[in-house]
């Protein structure tokens, strides 16, 4: 088949006859049609991460993000429960909220002052007439759930039903570190030059992790790797593994943490990966010596030597908490070929900077590690728009890039009817 060929099959064909173990091809990553399609059959259908509770702890305090075309509002009612809305105004339809975050007594459209209380009801609308009904145009709910502190949202009237399951079984992982009454101690957008796959498959595989020299430091170079496909090369980084590792496991049975893996990242609608791993150095942070960023740890944990717990979310997100700090990962799609990272360090929430950490030292590496694929995610882009592209095979450590995109394809046809 010719590359023009490629590019002028529909969405629906392409989908129907992926190459398991192979990349996508072109019109996934480049195409408008199948950026339409993954916002209607992925980020409208599933449970998708935008923030954490930590970005609006008191009443009144908002986010709002973008799903390609749809904006959203998470905001704080006055009860301190969370709510979301479309950020559409029920008068004419302006965008309400025009800021990503900030504090509000009530949501006031710019436009011609309708306002809106916290829980989404019309509290007043100038001029209109009598017999005018209020109660008809309330704001369009969004479902809304926060997990263990990480807040997602939901487009779709009917939710993946597994979601509660997932959430249960994370949660464990993810109390001891309190996140839900954590501080946020820095945040970090980049706009990623690629399609938000690419840079979820980035993400899903450490085959490049050569380029991030900052990050391999505290990161076992083995991320990724099993006994089985392990390079001669990181066997001795392997056996300093194991013997963290058992260290870890005795750790976390003392303090009664979950340490074991849980992976069904492509066999369920919330596809997930979760699991507590040592780190190299210090073992306690993502720092240069591995030493703890922040002198105060998450949760008052009685040690920050508990490496790092990592969550991986199908459709956009990633998680690493370690002993001081948590941080998150939003992936929300602008364009074909432009995606939002959004980055998220959480510490204690009495922990101050300049006192208790210095927010460069606690950034620094994955803030270098974002650049750093962030580059590998726009030269991936540029890759695949030439027409000498052609999909190739994904290496063993690389298996989950397969399962993302097997899950992907997996709801692109249940979405299609395929
Ligand atoms: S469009 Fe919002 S008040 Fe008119
Ligand atoms: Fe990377």
């Amino acid at each position: 088949m010719t590359a023009l060929g490629d590019i002028a099959a529909a969405p629906a064909d392409l989908v129907a006859r992926r190459a398991v173990g192979r990349s996508l091809e072109a019109p996934f990553y480049t195409s408008p049609e199948f950026f339409d399609l993954d916002i209607a059959a992925i980020f409208a259908e599933h449970w998708i991460f935008v923030a954490a509770d930590a970005e609006l702890p008191e009443p009144g305090d908002y986010v709002s993000a973008a799903l390609g075309p749809y904006s959203i509002i998470v905001v704080r009612d006055d009860d301190g429960n969370l709510r979301s809305f479309h950020n559409v105004c029920r008068h004419r339809g302006a965008r309400i909220l025009a800021d990503d975050r900030g504090s509000v007594g009530n949501i006031v459209c710019g436009y011609h002052k309708w306002t809106y209380g916290t829980d989404g009801t019309l509290l007043h609308a100038p001029s209109q007439p009598s017999g005018f009904d209020p109660s008809c145009f309330g704001l369009k709910p969004v479902h809304v759930r926060s997990v263990a502190g990480l807040v997602f949202v939901c487009l779709a009237e009917q939710p993946p039903g597994d979601f509660a399951e997932v959430a249960a079984r994370i949660e464990p992982y993810l109390l001891p570190h309190r996140l839900r009454g954590a501080k946020v101690a820095a945040q970090v957008d980049v706009v990623e030059e690629g399609n938000w796959k690419l840079v979820m498959e980035n993400n899903r595989e450490c085959y490049h992790c050569d380029g991030h020299p900052e990050l391999l430091r505290s990161f076992f170079p083995t991320y990724g790797y099993t006994e089985e496909n392990l390079p001669p090369r990181l066997r001795p980084a392997h056996e300093r593994y194991l013997s963290v590792d058992a260290e870890l496991r005795q750790t976390c049975r003392r303090l009664g943490l979950p340490h074991e893996l849980v992976e069904e990242l492509d066999t369920r609608a919330t596809g997930f990966r979760i699991q507590r791993d040592p780190l190299d150095l210090a073992g306690e942070s993502f720092t240069a010596d591995g030493r703890a960023a922040c002198r105060r740890l998450l949760g008052d944990l009685p040690t920050p030597r508990l490496g790092h717990l990592s969550l991986h979310l199908q459709p956009n997100s990633w998680f690493h908490v370690v002993g001081d700090h948590a941080i998150t990962f939003a992936v929300l799609p602008i364009a074909p070929d432009r995606t939002l990272l959004r980055t998220t360090w959480l510490v204690h929430p009495d922990a101050v900077a300049g006192v208790d950490y210095d927010p460069d030292a606690l950034t620094g590496v994955w803030t270098a590690t974002n650049e750093q694929d962030a580059h590998l995610v726009a030269r991936a882009q540029r890759g695949v728009g030439s027409p000498a592209y052609e999909p190739g095979p994904y290496a063993p450590s690389e298996y989950q890039v397969e399962a993302f995109c097997n899950w992907y394809t997996t709801r692109l046809r249940t979405h299609l009817g395929r």
